[in-house]
């Protein structure tokens, strides 16, 4: 099978594009290299996948990436991902993540494309209270609260009206928070491995309570990998774990692996619309291919903080890459109030 990826470049892209390659699928793949990507993260595979740069908002660059490669599926990752980023700057989001889809799903209906996986996220339900045991099912209503999960739910509405309207055989898949090797340290977990290494004082939102379920990265490129075998066109997929930890208890088992000082932990004024908990029912996946995520919490964080300390280069590279970002973020949710 020939597939398209978009977003191979990125955290899960990567993940999935290193899996298929190892199985003999043929991958052409597709990403703008924003500050997000790294071509390195495919290197292991470079020598069987073709590497295309573009823009997926980009009509005539898709075009003619479909053209010359006529794939017979697409797995579409790419996006923009850090809900801190949305808040600061929501217009990328809706011209990558609504724009982009809705040019690749156009696409994917005139080159008759047998397969569309799309990647979506479990944000796209909104939060759940602390205190049940609930968790969100495929047909429960979308109730984005930060731009990045608005722009997510649009396009999961432009993918199943390309289904509805033009038969295009395509599914939408919702995984939970990702973790793993080679995640960008925006993100929490190798955020706070990057200054536990450097010593430096972590910001943690409010007190820390907010609960989000972790799935280990190979788990989700698996079952994404399943879903695009033998995954039903004009379904919706959940994919997570059972793995539910408040994040302070996530930083405090990082600094543990690392014995590292429990002082550097500091507590800062929440994100705006911060979303208290995700969890996600998994049965659905599990019948359609038998999929369940293997890897279990602690075991997935021991493996994950020992991959970062062996590549401690590459995650401080990264982490200078952001602290400018980071910097002015802080400042501006100190002074309480949201740009535009
Ligand atoms: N990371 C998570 O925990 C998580 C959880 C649920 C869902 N998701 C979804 O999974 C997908 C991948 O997430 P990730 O964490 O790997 O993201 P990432 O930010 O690591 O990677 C995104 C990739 O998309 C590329 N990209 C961005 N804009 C593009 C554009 N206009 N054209 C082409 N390429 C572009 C970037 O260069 C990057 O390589 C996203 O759709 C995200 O919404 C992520």
């Amino acid at each position: 099978m020939k597939i398209l990826v978009t977003g191979g470049a990125g955290f899960i892209g990567s993940a999935f594009v290193r899996m298929a390659a190892a199985e003999g699928m043929h991958i052409e793949m597709c990403d703008k290299m924003t500050y997000a990507a790294d071509i390195l993260r495919v290197d292991s595979v470079k020598s069987s996948i073709s590497v295309h740069t573009a823009d997926i908002a980009d009509t005539g660059a898709m075009d003619a990436i479909f053209s010359s490669t006529m794939p017979d599926a697409v797995v579409h990752f790419a996006a923009e991902t850090h809900v801190d980023r949305s808040i600061m700057n929501p217009d990328e989001f809706v011209r990558t993540n609504v724009t982009g889809t809705a040019t690749l799903l156009r696409l994917a209906a005139k080159y008759k494309i047998k397969k569309f996986v799309h990647i979506s996220t479990d944000e796209v339900y909104g939060d759940l209270p602390a205190d049940t045991n609930l968790k969100f099912t495929e047909t429960d209503p979308l109730m984005p609260n930060s731009p990045y999960a608005a722009s997510k739910a649009s396009a999961d509405m432009f993918v199943r009206s390309y289904i509805k309207t033009f038969g295009l055989p395509a599914l939408i898949v919702r995984p939970s928070n990702n973790y793993g090797p080679w995640q960008y340290p925006e993100k929490l977990i190798p955020l706070t491995i990057a200054k536990a290494l450097l010593g430096e004082k972590m910001p943690v939102y409010g007190k820390g309570d907010n609960v989000r379920t972790w799935l280990f990265v190979d788990d989700c490129a698996n079952g994404i990998l399943d879903l695009l075998k033998n995954g039903a066109a004009g379904e919706i997929y959940n994919i997570g774990s059972h793995e539910e930890r408040k994040n302070i208890e996530v930083i405090t088992s990082i600094l543990d692996i690392m014995k590292a000082d429990k002082n550097l932990i500091e507590f800062v004024p929440d994100r705006p619309g911060h979303d208290f908990r995700y969890a996600v029912e998994t049965d659905k996946i599990n019948s359609a291919t038998g999929w369940k995520s293997r890897i279990e919490f602690e075991e997935g964080l021991f493996r994950t903080v020992n991959w970062y300390l062996d590549n401690k280069e590459w995650l401080l590279r990264k982490k200078s890459e952001v602290e400018g970002f980071v910097k002015a973020l802080m400042a501006q949710y100190a002074k309480g109030k949201q740009s535009n």
